[in-house]
């Protein structure tokens, strides 16, 4: 065992390492842009350099020129696609605006046309040599611009129902007798995978093969099908491995269609890798936010009031929102809450999901507004938490499944020092340094959607396991593998696990941290109906069969497991009893709560995810504790943050290494959110102006010298056959709130808007 790979503890899997390491640190793993297409044209985008009106005029002489350009497409020329429906409104797009639709323009960097070429050097030169005259209208940048709209996300939005109350806020806040009442600011900012947006459309006859990085092949196929008028049976996804996504590849983008269609126009592979810069204005983003926190607490620090009300940004046609309220209205007791999400309307591409989406920027608020709490109320802020800590959540009065938050502020207290903490603000240094000591909450809500899997055991015990799950980097291939390999009883090894494809049985879009249980909770089940028709064979009698059912369900007892009440099988026997070469089942799996259409909408590329404040009478999350220290120079205002510090509880943890790896990267993405992340915004033109990672400020190892994760030992068996709550986009939830209360502590200054830059520093 090593840090990489810590020592499992209760109700943890093995530390396996990757399936798909080798093939990784090889270049050996073939990402979807490296598929060799016969005879490809390469396309190139060319996107608006303004932000608002429409396109006069193409001169395309020049272009045109260049030696090995096939055709240049525009709105003039493109053929007519179908309007689709926006993700989070019951749809599949990233955004309803169609680009080569019309000659108007809705944002910048929007889609305006298309070179094919024999090369990609030619399709590049040939765009960088389009002349395109236009109509400019003042476009609207963001919150304080002119021209914004605002109003309630509910009703806009599908995917937002309500705005958690209870109690009488109003009432409550007069009579606390401690308050805190503060405005918190969030910026935009990009994923940026490393792999770029990039999509191949092959098609032989009607049939359509899309290479591309997707955590989402069902809804892809789906979606593309949907706008180019064709079966979904004719269009399948494949992409073994996405070189990261964190929610940009979640949701279907239209540079895909517009690609099929060209492939299909020219009768030829068409193959696009879209630049960096691009795709800061082609997917989407995390939007800018605004809070208004309010806080009354008694003496005795226990909450009486709390109010949250989050405006975010979007586009002008789309009403997306994060809307994390559903969260920070739950987190603690308190009976007098309200709250309340706005959308404010610029003129910008469409936002999405961004790692941890509503989360982070709401936790930010929230987790901040306790230590100003903790502040004012002279008390330890893990005591104030400790003292609101709470096993119903306070709207609707649902017990939690399980929640581990004290265990976990406990162990990352104890591993971090905490207790030689001087709480005083500025009252520690080394030298030129300040030293603070921060901590927050993370919570993030655990989540299902209906799965399907098809296993196939062989007589040797070699297994195949078929689900069209993603590797983002999260371990898909490696924890699906161990769920089968466990619950048959046949060594890792013995397990090969076909993902991303959409031709495999229908799998979740890998987002809101639900892969791992979904995927793996359908596998179980799927393996348990392989070990049905083989405890039948051997076993016919009637009392055996029944206990055999009694695994089913909850736990993970192997095969050979006789304290389980299973029972030993001997699977040549069984193989010959059946008198069969291989034994293969399909099963659909859905969460418990899950509507009746729910494999329908399985099959058509709707995830409908189950879970977190949603899940029927119960209300399901993981949580854990962040810990900060920073230093400040006192000279050049210099912030360093010599130590991370990460405790969590999750469920079952299936793989300890690659849940160490999901957490760590977690906590380093939730410190460069609060130092170093932000996309500039130009409020005369609404462009993006730090559009590539030269400016676009993202840490290096540098940047994190220690960074430590512990995993709690914590068995839930209510959320799912795999008792496994995802762990995802636990890790960067709150640590930008840690790093803020940790600024404080230094220096005595509450920083409420990100990024901390040090001229906001008054020290
Ligand atoms: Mo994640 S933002 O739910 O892909």
């Amino acid at each position: 065992m090593s840090t990489a790979a810590p020592e499992p503890k209760a109700n943890m899997g093995q530390p396996i390492p990757r399936y798909d390491a080798v093939a990784k640190v090889t270049g050996r793993a073939e990402y979807a842009a490296d598929v060799p297409l016969a005879n490809p044209a390469y396309a190139y985008l060319v996107t608006s350099a303004i932000a608002k009106g429409r396109v006069d005029s193409f001169d395309l002489d020049e272009a045109r020129r260049v030696r090995g350009v096939i055709d240049i497409i525009t709105h003039e020329n493109m053929v007519k696609l179908k309007d689709a429906k926006l993700f989070s409104n019951g749809g599949y797009m990233s955004t309803t605006v169609q680009p080569l639709k019309s000659a108007d323009i809705a944002h910048d960097g929007q889609i305006i046309a298309v070179v094919l070429a024999e090369s990609f050097e030619a399709a590049r030169d040939a765009a960088h040599r389009v002349k395109v005259s236009y109509s400019t209208m003042p476009p609207t940048a963001s919150f304080d611009s002119q021209g914004t709209t605002a109003a309630g996300a509910k009703g806009q939005l599908a995917q937002f129902k309500e705005d958690p109350e209870v109690g009488d806020f109003a009432k409550g806040f007069d009579s606390a007798e401690v308050k805190v009442s503060a405005e918190y600011e969030t910026p935009t900012q990009h994923h940026n995978p490393m792999e770029l947006f990039a999509t191949s459309c092959a098609w032989n006859g009607d049939q359509l093969t899309i290479y591309e990085p997707s955590q989402y092949v069902y809804g892809l196929k789906n979606g593309v099908a949907e706008q180019l008028g064709v079966d979904a049976d004719k269009v399948r996804v494949i992409n073994a491995y996405v070189g990261g996504a964190f929610g940009s590849k979640g949701s279907v983008t239209p540079r895909t269609a517009i690609i099929a269609s060209l492939a299909r126009r020219l009768n030829r592979p068409v193959k696009l890798v879209a630049t960096r810069d691009q795709g800061f204005t082609i997917a989407t983003y995390r939007a800018e936010t605004r809070h208004q926190v309010k806080l009354g607490a008694g003496r005795d620090g226990k909450l009486l009031a709390l109010r949250h009300d989050g405006h975010e940004i979007s586009s002008r046609p789309d009403p997306y929102a994060v809307g994390g309220t559903k969260t920070t209205t739950r987190l603690y007791a308190c009976p007098n809450v309200a709250s309340m999400v706005s959308i404010v309307r610029a003129d910008r591409n469409t936002p999405g999901f961004m790692r941890s989406p509503p989360e982070v920027p709401y936790l930010f608020a929230l987790e901040s507004a306790m230590d100003e709490l903790a502040i004012e109320l002279n008390m330890d802020p893990i005591e104030l938490r400790r003292i609101n800590d709470t096993t119903t959540e306070p709207i609707k009065g649902k017990p939690y499944t399980s929640r581990s938050l004290m265990a976990c502020f406990d162990e990352a207290a104890k591993a971090f020092d905490w207790s030689k903490r001087n709480p005083t603000p500025r009252s520690m240094s080394d030298g030129d340094w300040l030293i603070g000591y921060g901590c927050a909450t993370t919570c993030y809500p655990t989540q299902m959607a209906p799965a399907a899997a098809r296993v196939r055991l062989q007589r040797d015990g070699r297994v195949r396991v078929q689900i069209a799950g993603h590797e983002i980097g999260n371990g898909a291939y490696t924890v699906i593998a161990q769920a089968a390999a466990e619950r048959l009883g046949v060594p890792i090894e013995n397990v090969s696990v076909m993902i991303g494809d959409s031709d495999l049985p229908p799998a979740p879009v890998a987002g809101g941290s639900n892969s791992t249980a979904s995927t793996c909770s359908a596998v179980m089940k799927v393996c348990d109906q392989v070990r049905q028709r083989l405890l039948k064979a051997v076993m016919p009698e009637e009392g055996v069969i029944n206990r055999a059912k009694e695994t089913v369900g909850v736990g993970r007892t192997p095969v050979t497991d006789a304290a389980h009440g299973d029972q030993a099988l001997d699977r040549e026997k069984a193989f010959d009893a059946l008198g069969v070469g291989v034994v293969e089942e399909y099963g659909e799996w859905k969460p418990e709560g899950a509507p009746l259409d729910s494999f329908h909408a399985m099959y058509a590329g709707h995830a409908r995810l189950i879970g977190g404040p949603e899940f029927g009478d119960k209300i399901a999350y993981a949580f854990g504790a962040e810990f900060v220290e920073v230093r400040i120079n006192r000279n050049t205002r210099e912030i360093r943050v010599p130590r991370l510090v990460g405790a969590f509880a999750c469920g079952h943890i299936m793989n300890p290494r690659t849940a160490r790896s999901q957490l760590m990267g977690g906590l380093i993405w939730g410190m460069s959110s609060a130092l170093l992340e932000a996309t500039e915004i130009d409020p005369r033109n609404a462009r993006y102006v730090n559009d590539n990672l030269a400016d676009y400020l993202v840490p290096v190892n540098a940047d994190v010298p220690s960074v430590e994760v512990i995993l709690l030992s914590e068995q839930d068996d209510q959320v799912n056959p795999a008792g496994v709550k995802g762990l995802g986009e636990l890790g960067n939830v709150g640590t930008n709130a840690a790093v803020c209360n940790a600024i404080f502590h230094a220096t005595g200054q509450r920083i409420r808007k990100l990024p901390v830059r040090l001229e906001k520093l008054e020290i």
